[in-house]
């Protein structure tokens, strides 16, 4: 790792609140993400008065066609009684991210000390057209052709299949299901998690079929949510708690919005290219990188990730996912091993267990991650004392991916 001297950090989080993940009928969207937004701020350890906020940054895909509103920060400003710089970022399932991106970049600008980032979709209560609504982030000619995202990432599972696992006896699909496994037993001992309830690779080889080979046990579910984080300039972090996590790295990329234009089906070139500027930034290997938040939209994706961030190489992730569930001998969370390289993915359930509510799944990543590096993960705190963290955003199938690395020590490597 770089000289730890010479690491600067970007930016630091001091406080984080989320809501529960799931059906949240009783709610509509501005009203969850005030009371993630309270809760961050109630969080942060030695007190953030409501001035101190200097500008919001929101991320959101569908607000307009699930609850016919717009102008997200008109009705956060009416929830918060502020009226400071609010922006809201859409990057379908990677807005999160990208808000925490831009909330950096104004605090690294030296134009902010303190933000407040927060990610939300309410999506049940159009649960009948919502499948339909999330191809706006795919591409005309599939949506037409009659597309889906479980059919798009259903192409690329059995793409990834076809080269890599023909011949495995199986087992590459039983690896794709053990993913399933994995994050729903990760996801027990979160009490904000959609789905607390754990299954077998049977389960999820029977599950309905969604788009062959993609089933229902593949795929994360349709949520509701809302979470947020007080975001601060590396200079002021211990004026609000004595353990700031400190963003290291903070990178983005892009890529053409349809899979029919990709160079490849098997990966994503804007992790790809996310990962290598923010390993870049930060002097760091993957090596280095102890608990990840990964885009397990569906279980596919999350093969993808270990493959596109170098853990593993090209075709191989599979085999870690099956080795590592193998030899796992009875800890809470099972880590994916690679020679000397261990790393625990989805603490809390991902995106399968912990729930999908799209604009805020980039943020909730950086909520597990600061638990998860302060020790405060209550039932899925992960026992190595982590102290480097990673979080995988992505938009669509790929059209943009946002990579984050966090901190906890600077003066450890
Ligand atoms: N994982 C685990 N359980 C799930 C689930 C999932 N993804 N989706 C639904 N369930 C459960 C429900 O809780 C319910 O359980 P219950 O009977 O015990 O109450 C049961 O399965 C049926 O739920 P229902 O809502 O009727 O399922 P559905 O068939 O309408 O939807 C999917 C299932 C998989 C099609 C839906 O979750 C889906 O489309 N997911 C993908 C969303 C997506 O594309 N997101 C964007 C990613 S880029």
């Amino acid at each position: 790792m770089k000289s730890i001297k010479r690491l600067k950090p970007l930016a630091a989080v001091v406080g984080a609140g989320r809501t529960k993940f799931g059906e949240l009928w009783y709610k509509n969207p501005e009203e969850l993400l005030t009371e993630a937004g309270l809760k961050a701020v109630e969080s942060v350890e030695y007190g953030l008065m409501r001035k101190d906020l200097q500008a919001c940054y929101f991320g959101s895909f569908l607000y307009q066609v699930t609850n016919k509103l717009a102008l997200v920060p008109g009705y956060m400003a009416r929830e918060l009684g502020m009226n400071i710089p609010m922006s809201n970022t859409e990057a379908a399932c990677g807005s999160g991210g990208s808000a925490l991106y831009n909330a950096c970049l104004g605090i690294r600008s030296g134009e902010y000390d303190v933000a407040l980032v927060g990610g939300f979709e309410k999506m049940t209560d159009r649960s009948e057209k919502i499948i339909d609504d999330l191809m706006f982030a795919g591409d005309l000619h599939e949506f037409g052709a009659g597309y889906t995202f479980a059919g798009l990432y259903a192409s690329m599972m059995a793409r990834y299949i076809h080269d890599y696992g023909d011949g495995s006896d199986g087992k590459c699909r039983e690896a794709l299901a053990l993913i399933t496994c994995k994050n729903h037993l990760h996801a027990m001992g979160n009490e904000y998690a959609q789905f607390r309830r754990e299954f077998s690779v049977d389960d999820v080889l029977n599950s309905p079929l969604v788009a062959d080979p993609i089933r229902m046990l593949h795929c994360s579910p349709v949520s509701d949510g809302a979470v947020a984080l007080v975001v601060v300039s590396p200079e002021v972090a211990k004026k609000y708690t004595d353990t700031p996590i400190y963003i290291v790295g903070s990178q983005q990329a892009t890529d053409d919005v349809s899979i029919c234009s990709r160079e490849s089906l098997t990966g994503i070139k804007a992790t790809r290219l996310a990962m290598e500027k923010v390993l870049k930034e930060t002097g760091m290997t993957i090596g280095d990188i102890q608990v990840a938040e990964a885009h397990d939209c569906f279980t596919i994706e999350e093969i993808f990730f270990l493959e596109d961030s170098g853990f593993c190489k090209e075709g191989e992730g599979w085999k870690i996912v099956y080795d590592s569930y193998e030899s796992f001998n009875g800890s809470k969370h099972i880590p994916y091993v690679n020679g000397n390289r261990e790393l625990v993915v989805n603490a809390g359930g991902g995106l399968k267990a912990d729930g999908h509510p799209v604009g805020a799944t980039g943020v909730r990543q950086v909520y597990e991650c600061f638990k998860q590096l302060r020790g405060e993960a209550g039932g899925n705190q992960v026992d190595t004392e982590p102290n480097v963290a990673l979080c995988h955003n992505i938009g669509g199938t790929g059209g943009i991916a946002t990579v984050h690395i966090l901190m906890r020590d600077l003066s450890k490597s």
